[in-house]
């Protein structure tokens, strides 16, 4: 049911609440999160990383199984809202293509893809209806997007994430940017990727709605970035202390434990800085010790095995499942600020309420 905010409209596809749940791995938003958020309006979100790794044959290649647990994965989504779901598709994966082919086939609204320029995106995808969405940390990104799609593949984003440096997962900023996050504030970055793709938009004749994440964590923010011009909102952290969050209870209650010193950036072998919850794993990689393991696949483009302190695929899966003395929970800057855990509908009904008092 719409409520009295504004729609976030992306062509045809009509978001209200306009919020979009951020894709979260490995596996932390998975149907029952996705669903449960696309059930109350706004835009739930697969996160695409590391799905087949709870795939019944894991006799299967690592391409293989993560393509059927995908599917399998949008397909239960799909079962359990008739509205529309979006999935994360991270570009520095080494099966990008195969899961976007996936993505594609089952109809998903939207593929919302960063940690990279998305640059082969359009390639891949065949259904007009899928809505392509890119994730940037500046202006500068949006225009190499804009100007490769248009003239390799004619066409443009159908909405723009404009993530800045206090979002959760890895960040698209280097480690001295993420330090001094004031003076990339997704405030001004918002600005910034308007004025560029309300250009191209302009002469293509077509809105290219802008959504901004990073830190959004109330309906005040919320209000907030309305009026700077974001069609939408961008959120994660605040979605980890639901019910519904596929993460297992212990990878919450790391968030509701932790204080603002206990969130910090680590250089993760994704090649990006990453912003995670300190505990002894955590521990362990800030002090530079080397975790041994032994690559069962090559998940990362970036990822070179042989120099990577510890596999991040494996610390994340293990966290998702609850084992944190061998893995880490990742998280927005204000993880430290969430004390408990609350339905879906709850968390909605609140930023709603508080986003229209603040409009
Ligand atoms: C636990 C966690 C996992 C994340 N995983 C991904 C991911 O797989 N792909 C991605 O593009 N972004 C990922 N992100 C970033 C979110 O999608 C989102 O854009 C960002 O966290 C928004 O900031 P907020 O957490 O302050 O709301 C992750 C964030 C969190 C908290």
């Amino acid at each position: 049911m719409a409520t009295s905010l504004p729609d976030l409209k992306i062509g045809e596809l009509t978001i209200n609440p306009p919020i979009v749940q951020g894709g979260m791995g490995v596996r932390v938003s998975g149907s029952s999160l996705a669903s449960a958020v696309s059930n109350e309006g706004a835009l739930g979100v697969i996160a695409s990383v590391g799905v087949g790794e709870e795939w019944p044959d894991q006799s299967l290649d690592y391409p293989t199984r993560s393509a059927l647990g995908f599917r399998e994965m949008i397909r239960q989504t799909m079962d359990a809202t008739p509205n529309p779901i979006g999935v994360n598709i991270m570009c520095v994966l080494t099966n990008y293509e195969s899961l976007v082919r996936v993505a594609d086939e089952e109809g998903v609204a939207a593929i919302i893809s960063g940690a990279g320029l998305p640059l082969k995106l359009p390639g891949l995808v065949k259904n007009p209806k899928v809505k392509l969405i890119p994730i940037v940390s500046s202006g500068r990104a949006a225009e190499v997007i804009c100007k490769s799609w248009a003239k390799k593949h004619g066409r443009l984003p159908d909405a723009v994430v404009v993530e800045g440096p206090l979002a959760g997962g890895h960040l698209g900023f280097s480690r001295e940017q993420v330090d001094k996050p004031e003076e990339h504030r997704v405030e001004r970055l918002v600005a910034k990727v308007a004025a560029v793709v309300g250009s191209y938009g302009q002469a293509g004749n077509v809105e290219i709605p802008v959504i901004a994440a990073g830190g959004v964590y109330d309906g005040t923010d919320i209000a907030r970035f309305l009026k700077l011009g974001a069609a939408g909102v961008q959120m994660a952290t605040r979605f980890v202390c639901t019910h519904e969050c596929d993460a297992a209870l212990a990878y919450k209650e790391t968030y509701l434990r932790c204080t603002e010193e206990d969130v910090v950036v680590i250089n993760s072998p994704v090649g990006l800085p990453g912003r995670v919850v300190r505990n002894e794993f955590v521990e362990r990689v800030l002090r530079g010790e080397r975790v041994p393991f032994r690559c069962a696949y090559h998940c990362l483009a970036t990822c070179n095995p042989k120099t990577a302190p510890y596999c991040i695929a494996a610390a994340l899966i293990n966290a998702y499942r609850g084992n944190l003395d061998a893995g880490f929970a990742m998280c927005g800057t204000n993880a430290a600020r969430v004390d408990k855990i609350v339905s879906v509908r709850e968390l909605i009904d609140e930023l709603v309420e508080e986003t229209a008092r603040a409009l």
